[in-house]
């Protein structure tokens, strides 16, 4: 079985990416390297705690390694750019959702998706979707993006309301500081949580 080397599989994603514009030449590169789960979690270090990593930043591609805490929902969002989804560890649920006819600010679901490890989807360019970690485990992704998704702007939609807002990430950086505080908590008192839950 190859390993997984962070800086050929990003060279690989480049080179992708030269050779077809759209998300397919990358999927395709996604696909193989999660077709080996082991070889990912040895290459990228087994996930411990929720977090974003970067592992390529630039203006026409950008590559992130996305740990999920056990049972973190992100809310609506989009990206504005293609993106693929390939999952190495865990579990993710994707709800996929449409601008309300006649009430554009607001969305409503449309679909839903469940990502096993092994799986490598792509993601349209106009695409709006929340995340979901259904398990009670850290759940580990590569997301690719065809562009430069820190720098480009984005909007999110408020859980509660289904509005939109601009997003500046600074809820989804708080999102994930709260998943790893309950995270942190879970572990180190884990009967406790779990009297609290019965
Ligand atoms: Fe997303």
């Amino acid at each position: 079985m190859p390993s997984f080397e962070v800086d050929q599989f990003v060279a690989d994603c480049l080179a992708a990416l030269a050779e077809d514009a759209s998300h397919n030449a990358v999927r395709e590169v996604v696909a193989r390297a999660i077709s080996n789960p082991m070889a990912v979690l040895k290459g990228l270090g087994e996930p411990k705690r929720a977090e974003i990593g970067t592992l390529l930043h630039s203006d026409h591609l950008t590559i992130l390694n996305v740990v999920w805490a056990p049972n973190m929902t992100v809310m609506p969002h989009n990206h504005r750019m293609w993106a693929v989804i390939g999952i190495y560890t865990g579990r993710e649920d994707n709800i996929f959702w449409r601008r309300v006819p006649g009430t554009p600010n607001k969305v409503e679901a449309v679909g839903a998706k469940a990502l096993c490890e092994k799986d490598a989807v792509p993601l349209d360019v106009d695409l709006i979707h929340s995340v979901i970690n259904p398990i009670n485990q850290l759940t580990g992704a590569i997301h690719i993006y065809g562009g430069d998704f820190f720098r480009t702007e984005r909007s999110e939609w408020d859980s509660l309301t289904l509005l939109e807002n601009p997003s500046d990430g600074e809820r989804v950086r708080r999102l994930f500081e709260e998943a790893n505080t309950r995270f942190e908590a879970d572990k180190l008192f884990p009967e406790e949580r779990r009297s609290q839950t019965r």
